[in-house]
């Protein structure tokens, strides 16, 4: 009979499983034995410790629903959300960032030019830009998914009474490859910090704000999208952001609106500022 200890067990979970011998599955299920097992080990993880972890996840999954996603919000609050953004970010590309539990895939798609602010209150502000490929091609009909905050720190989704599709939008930019819509400056706001993650976040003395975004879905034909988000220079929490994920070349300028009309766009709204932000994609595969 085999002589399972806390030395021999590792190897023996291992091998229980029958995996394709070389497969991604296989050293993705080994791995985490493995490093399950050692930080097991070199913390002496106890009875109580093991039993709160597993009740901890319970609870993440009590008070998940479609519309709450607590293991995602879990994910941002350790960073692992920003880790996996970062190493799958490609060379020359636009830096990843989170998507957040505020997307909708079925955004209106809108007029270049469009504002998206609908006559909220704050600072009205053109964003725009172009896409180009990592040699600075322009990508001519790339599209440009956005949507945000209000100059409150609420998304639309989040209210009762407000409609799920305000301060969102598709772009489809121009011949020139350029997009430009305006909107409102939107405000820093909170995580959801009333759950378990919340108690953890309570628990590690930390706040629940995240730095001051727009988040961008970028798509062009043959090339890698991007999801990420955009912050603005000398905002609240640009350097503890609650999910981590302010990258230096995410932080954009945010400058008084001057000589508009060199830029050729027509506006419904005339802006008091200015987002320059240009993406970049890397080819598929
Ligand atoms: C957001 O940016 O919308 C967000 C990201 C992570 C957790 C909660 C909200
Ligand atoms: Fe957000």
């Amino acid at each position: 009979m085999r002589d399972i200890n806390q030395f021999t067990l590792t190897e023996a979970v291992r091998h229980s499983f029958k995996t394709e011998p070389g497969s991604r599955f296989e050293s993705l299920l080994h791995g985490l034995v493995e490093h399950l097992h050692d930080f097991t080990r070199e913390h002496n993880v106890t009875h109580q410790e093991w039993m709160a972890a597993l009740t901890f996840l319970y609870d993440c999954g009590q008070i998940s629903t479609p519309e709450r996603h607590e293991f995602i919000l879990l994910s941002d609050v350790l960073g692992w959300s920003a880790l996996v953004d970062m190493i799958n970010s490609k060379g020359g590309a636009t830096e990843g960032s989170n998507l957040g539990p505020f997307y909708l895939g079925d955004a209106p798609q809108k007029p270049l030019g469009a504002d998206l602010g609908d006559g909220r209150d704050g600072a009205i502000v053109l964003v725009h830009g172009k896409v180009t490929d990592t040699l600075k091609n322009p990508l001519p009909g790339a599209m440009v998914d956005t949507w945000q905050a209000d100059a409150a720190g609420t998304y639309p989704i989040q209210e009762a009474g407000q409609d799920k599709y305000d301060l969102r939008g598709r772009f489809t930019c121009d011949a020139n490859a350029r997009y430009y819509y305006t909107t409102v400056l939107p405000k820093p706001y909170t995580v959801p910090y009333d759950g378990p993650v919340g108690d953890l976040l309570r628990a590690g003395n930390r706040h629940a704000w995240r730095a001051p975004h727009m988040h961008f879905i970028v798509t062009g034909k043959g090339m890698s999208g991007i999801t990420t988000e955009v912050f603005f220079k000398n905002t609240e929490y640009l350097d503890n952001d609650a999910v981590f994920g302010v990258r230096r070349s995410l932080i954009a300028d945010v400058r008084p609106a001057r000589d508009l009309d060199k830029l050729g766009y027509t506006l419904d709204k005339t802006p008091d500022a200015v987002i320059e932000f240009d993406f970049v994609l890397a080819p598929e595969g």
